[in-house]
């Protein structure tokens, strides 16, 4: 009786081998299903530390024993979610990468909510200094300024006389779109084992397939609200113009009502992921190649560096992997015969700049009367007589996409007031640019070196920011080839924090289930022989 209720345990958990003695044991290939499921993430940022958190939830749930490893070649967790500090010091931390996110961005803030973090909102910093708080300016001129403290474009009167219709028709228009995207989060949609076929069935290709100008003229929004108000907002989120980002994208960038970031920098919400689940981190460790094993497993290629500075070359066996971040810029030699190779996309190559200066931007150099103040986040448009290009020439002739007046900062070694400042362009900005743009005296040579009494400060991050996010209608596989994961095609529907954190708590789940019906058919195969082993256990 002992003897069968134990048979019958063992069975429920796919465990069952009888040997002819009538004894239950385990053969190796048993204690492999006890063994956990080594399973290694190749990047920290949002996807990888999203992946990490939710696998180890879902296992646990589904009762499947896993061994979590995480790898990344920064020494930091958060990947293009990442914090510098002006002047060098832990004070003043300012986000060089990902900056925002808005409350509907359930994943993130539910991280938040349950690690403690803290969030605040963009612009309250900066209400003591003069300007408006946000101004679109053209190159020539600005086209619109605006006092509302946050990107709220759609209920002031002033819209309604200038626009018409159009930012009602937008905000209504971005509610439906992003609306079918949110179903991505739940059942039937959730987990999406192709992300073509999904963005097909919530409807959202002609979205996807139109230009932001196609979309927003399919939906009676006038060309003037586009140009002024949403190209404003595609260029300082995405660096792109309308005329070349997916309609998706245009309402995706208008989508900033309640935006906040985390105090002290958003990365802490990945950094808590992968630590509140005990995975374990290899950092500084680039991983070089993914080799497939003749069991299934996959046996990764690594280098570690020693504290002498001596590369280590090392390897270890998985039973699964999954890249997460863009393929093309991971540097990995990936397994021949493999199922799907990501395909190469283009990415924005974005420089960021970040410093500090006692002085506030050049009304002169926006072509304002001196003395008039020029409002503290600039975003821009193209001029009316300027053709909207692709790639960095689209910038046009702004010459950069934003200039954020982030915070009053105390500079540490004058004791005076500086400014902290972001800008977002397709070059690096030269001391040309920069003398320009905060009022200097002109240099006598060009390229002469700004003092530290007028930049006290600064630092240069050049990224492949995100994809250029070009109309489309076919998206890269999730699942690359057996117990082989990829997260980045997400990137080129929707690039955000919050978007390849869903995609990272996508691939986790359709891991479990994937070896929940692996140890499904080995019990089922198991079963089949169960009446004779029951037959030999009773005599
Ligand atoms: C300037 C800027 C502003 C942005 N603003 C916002 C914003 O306001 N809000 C928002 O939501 N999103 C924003 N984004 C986009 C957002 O940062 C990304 O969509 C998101 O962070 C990508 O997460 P990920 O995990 O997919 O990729 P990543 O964060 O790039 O993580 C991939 C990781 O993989 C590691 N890796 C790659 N190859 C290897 C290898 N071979 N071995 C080991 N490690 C490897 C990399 O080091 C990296 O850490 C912004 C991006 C930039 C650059
Ligand atoms: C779990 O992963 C770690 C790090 O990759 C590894 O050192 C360890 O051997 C693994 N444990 C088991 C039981 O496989
Ligand atoms: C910045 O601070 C860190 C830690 O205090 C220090 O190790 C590093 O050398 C500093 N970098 C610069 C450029 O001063
Ligand atoms: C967050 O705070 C709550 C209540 O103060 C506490 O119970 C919980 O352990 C904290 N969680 C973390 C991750 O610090
Ligand atoms: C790519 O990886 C190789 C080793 O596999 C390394 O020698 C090379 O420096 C890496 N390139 C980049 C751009 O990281």
């Amino acid at each position: 009786m002992k003897f069968i209720s134990h048979v019958a345990l063992l069975a429920a958990a796919g465990r069952l081998i009888v040997r002819a003695d009538e004894q239950v044991v385990l053969t190796s290939s048993e204690e492999q299903m006890l063994a956990p499921m080594n399973v290694a993430i190749i990047g920290a940022g949002a996807a990888g530390s999203s992946t990490a958190y939710h696998l180890a939830r879902f296992a646990t749930a589904a009762d499947i024993a896993v061994n979590i490893t995480v790898f990344d070649r920064n020494d930091y967790i958060g990947g293009r979610s990442t914090t510098v500090y002006a002047y060098n010091d832990s004070q003043y931390p300012v986000e060089l990468g990902a900056s925002i996110f808005v409350k509907v961005n359930t994943i993130l803030t539910d991280a938040v909510a349950e690690f403690n973090l803290t969030t605040s909102g963009m612009i309250s910093r900066t209400d003591d200094i003069p300007g408006a708080d946000i101004g679109v300016w053209d190159g020539q001129n600005f086209v619109v300024e605006q006092n509302s403290g946050s990107l709220t474009w759609w209920d002031t009167t002033k819209f309604l006389w200038r626009y018409g219709l159009a930012p009602a028709r937008t905000m209504n228009l971005m509610k439906s779109t992003t609306g079918k995207f949110f179903k991505m989060y739940e059942e039937p949609f959730f987990p999406f084992v192709s992300l073509t076929k999904t963005v097909r069935d919530l409807d959202l290709l002609s979205a996807t397939s139109a230009t932001g100008e196609e979309y927003l003229a399919i939906n009676n929004i006038g060309s003037a609200f586009g140009h002024d108000i949403i190209q404003a907002s595609t260029r300082v989120n995405y660096a792109q113009n309308l005329k070349y980002i997916n309609g998706l994208l245009s309402m995706v960038c208008m989508a900033t009502d309640g935006a906040v970031a985390v105090e002290g920098g958003n990365w802490q919400i990945f950094d808590h992921m992968v630590s509140a689940v005990n995975a374990h981190r290899v950092l500084d460790t680039p991983v070089s190649d993914i080799k497939s094993d003749h069991d299934g497993s996959y046996t990764l290629n690594f280098q570690r560096t020693s504290t002498e500075g001596r590369t280590q070359s090392l390897t270890q066996s998985f039973d699964a992997v999954v890249i997460a971040g863009p393929y093309q810029y991971a540097n990995i030699t990936l397994a021949q015969g493999i199922d799907h190779t990501p395909k190469k996309i283009k990415y924005v190559t974005l420089h960021v700049t970040l410093l500090t200066s006692p002085h506030l931007l050049s009304p002169a150099f926006f072509a304002l009367q001196p003395g008039k103040a020029v409002p503290k986040t600039v975003l821009t448009t193209l001029s009316p007589d300027e053709a909207p290009q692709a790639g960095p020439a689209g910038v046009g002739r702004p010459g950069f996409f934003s200039i954020s007046l982030l915070s009053p900062v105390p500079n540490p070694k004058t004791g005076g007031q500086d400014y902290l400042y972001k800008i977002f362009s397709p070059e690096a900005p030269d001391s040309t640019f920069l003398s320009s743009l905060l009022g200097l005296p002109k240099g006598s040579e060009a390229e002469s070196p700004i003092s530290e009494q007028d930049i006290s400060w600064i630092y240069r991050k050049i990224w492949h920011s995100y994809p250029y996010e070009i109309p489309r209608t076919e998206f890269d596989h999730i699942q690359l080839h057996d117990d082989l994961w990829y997260t980045g095609g997400m990137e080129s529907f929707i690039s955000t924090m919050e978007t390849n954190a869903l995609m990272g708590k996508n691939v986790a789940k359709l891991i479990v289930d994937q070896k929940m019906d692996k140890l499904r058919m080995k019990r089922e195969s198991y079963a089949t022989d169960l009446p004779l082993v029951l037959a030999s256990g009773a005599t």
